[in-house]
């Protein structure tokens, strides 16, 4: 029987040779301004056998930084700088879509280089610490809360972000709706207190998400917008509870937009299977994440539960992961003290079960 990790599949208007998706990973290593460098373009092209690469989060505006050294697509520098990095994907026959992150209140200010206000649902800084320029873990900045008014105009700031990365050659844009980042933000009961239009009930909560996930759908298609969501993940400041609440109304809407994809992080929860709660509500192909491995990815598709699988950290020191699984050899495994620090260590110079380190 053909491994079922094997097969071609068509996610909205992005064509996959596997079925294997490489997961976003911020790695903080994008040079001056937010641009992508040349080290960025090597190491997605060297890990272009995945059938989809889902880019690092990029934030679409100046004020949607919070880690350090991130990556942008707001400015004309960034979008030559990804433009580097889609060439470099396709030229090895890979496909790659831009994850959008908006960090919202999840912000250092000390990591971004420039001065930019902090904007969330509500006036409630982020209760977690997060690294600063040197990793030590810091407080987040006080946030303003966002007016109503301005709330379209932010829509569209994401929308020109799809519209830039697509003019950068991109194959698509994914919103990072998971996380505790902004768009989570708005839909969580514990970030978002506003008593207006956008928030208080749940359909009130998913109304700004949903004006993003429009906005981006009208400017480059929808078939090339897919999100992800992350169902009762307590990171940075989320409430966990009731995740069935939120994310059944949330993916209903979504999914009348006709996406290219919905990417989960199924985190395993007890008593709520995730996976099957979105295929009930969800019509378009699922991205399963979390912990897979071959088998189990494997099997996740041969049940039909997803259309695709995605990993993340066995991306980092295996760049020919789709050939390994294929020849059924052990995966090497990463140096964890080299995530966000190291240039080209740690990042470029993991070689393939071959040996070779592609240029
Ligand atoms: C170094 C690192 C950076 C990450 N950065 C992001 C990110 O920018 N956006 C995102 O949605 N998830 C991010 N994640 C989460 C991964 O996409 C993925 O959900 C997680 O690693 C679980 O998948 P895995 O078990 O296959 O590693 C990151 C994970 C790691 C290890």
């Amino acid at each position: 029987m053909q491994d079922p990790l094997f097969t071609p599949v068509t996610l909205g208007e992005i064509a996959l040779a596997n079925r294997i998706v490489m997961a976003p990973m911020t790695r903080d290593r994008a040079g001056p301004d937010d641009v992508p460098t040349a080290l960025m373009a090597q190491y997605y092209a060297q890990r272009a056998s995945a059938g989809l690469i889902v880019t690092e989060g990029v934030q679409p505006s100046a004020v949607g930084k919070g880690y350090w050294r991130t990556p942008g697509i707001w400015s004309a520098e960034q979008v030559e700088g990804w433009r580097t990095v889609a060439d470099a994907v396709h030229a090895r026959g890979g496909k790659v879509v831009m994850q959008l992150m908006h960090c919202g209140r999840v912000v250092v200010s000390a990591n971004r280089g420039y001065e930019a206000e902090v904007i969330a649902p509500s006036a409630f800084a982020c209760p977690v610490q997060v690294p600063g320029p040197d990793g030590t873990p810091m407080d987040c900045a006080t946030p303003r809360a966002l007016s109503a008014d301005e709330l379209p105009g932010l829509a569209e700031e994401f929308a020109q972000a799809a519209r830039n990365a697509i003019e950068a050659g991109l194959d698509g844009v994914e919103l990072h709706c998971a996380s505790g980042y902004l768009i989570n933000q708005f839909l969580n009961p514990a970030s978002n207190l506003r008593n207006d239009d956008f928030g208080g009930p749940v359909e009130n909560r998913i109304r700004f998400p949903m004006m993003v996930l429009e906005a981006m759908a009208g400017a480059i298609g929808p078939g090339r917008v897919g999100f992800r969501i992350s169902p009762g993940n307590p990171y940075n400041g989320m409430d966990p509870t009731d995740p069935e609440a939120t994310f059944v109304p949330f993916v209903k809407a979504a999914d009348r937009l006709d996406l290219a994809y919905l990417h989960v992080v199924d985190i395993g929860l007890e008593g709520l299977d995730t996976l099957a709660m979105l295929r009930a509500n969800f019509n378009g192909p699922i991205i399963a994440n979390n912990n897979l491995k071959a088998e189990s990815a494997a099997a996740l598709l041969d049940a039909g539960r997803a259309e695709a699988v995605s990993f993340g950290r066995a991306f980092i020191a295996n760049p020919d992961l789709a050939e390994r699984i294929a020849a059924g050899v052990p995966l090497a495994r990463p140096d964890y003290t080299l995530l966000y620090t190291g240039e080209e260590r740690g990042y470029t110079d993991y070689p393939t079960f071959t040996g070779s380190i592609a240029a």
